[in-house]
């Protein structure tokens, strides 16, 4: 049942004190691709949440969010996009930059296959303080589509990063 794959997901996430910086406690997903009862029950908790959802499009942020789109995609028969940190995306690009737990980035989106009013799902594998996801719901934004919800594994609550995004988020696993 539910519980017991949230359980299974949750002991399958490793956790690193002091990286990638004194102070940060970092908490990766990679752990759940090495354990393949808890990505199975991974993947089931996303079909299961994912099917409630009217979508057009699935945009992940990079790079750890490339992990869950094209699976999102492949199940909701709608398509994939990525946004990219600065200086990968060919083409006519929107941007927009952030700063996140450990450093400063910018993220870019190709305009050209985002139609005005599509309805967007944006997914990660983790929420922080917020400020990728922040960016990336901006980025998005400027091409006039819809955002649904923002989709993330993982939220550190304690960092309150939902509280600034002012769209729906949903979280399977939440850590302090
Ligand atoms: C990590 C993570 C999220 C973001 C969360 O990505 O995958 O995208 O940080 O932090 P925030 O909520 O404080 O913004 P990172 O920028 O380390 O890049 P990666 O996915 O390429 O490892
Ligand atoms: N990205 C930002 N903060 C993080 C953390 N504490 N663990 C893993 N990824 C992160």
């Amino acid at each position: 049942n539910k519980n017991e794959k949230l359980l299974l997901l949750r002991d399958a996430i490793d956790t690193y004190p002091d990286f990638p910086k004194p102070g940060i406690i970092f908490r990766d997903i990679f752990g759940v691709f090495r354990n393949i009862a808890a990505l199975r029950a991974l993947k089931d908790l996303l079909i299961e949440h994912i099917l409630f959802l009217e979508v057009d499009l699935i945009i992940a942020l990079d790079s750890r969010g490339f992990l869950f789109g094209p699976l999102i995609s492949l199940e909701l028969g709608k398509p994939f996009l990525p946004i990219r940190k600065k200086g990968k995306l060919p083409g006519k690009v929107v941007q927009r930059s952030y700063e996140l737990e450990y450093g400063e980035e910018t993220f870019e989106l190709q305009t050209q296959y985002i139609r005005k009013k599509s309805r967007v799902l944006i997914v990660d594998d983790l929420l922080a303080t917020g400020g990728s996801m922040e960016a990336a719901i901006e980025t998005v934004k400027l091409t006039e589509a819809e955002i649904v919800e923002c989709l993330v594994i993982i939220e550190l609550t304690g960092l309150k990063g939902r509280e600034k995004l002012g769209v729906p988020v949903h979280s399977f696993i939440q850590y302090d």
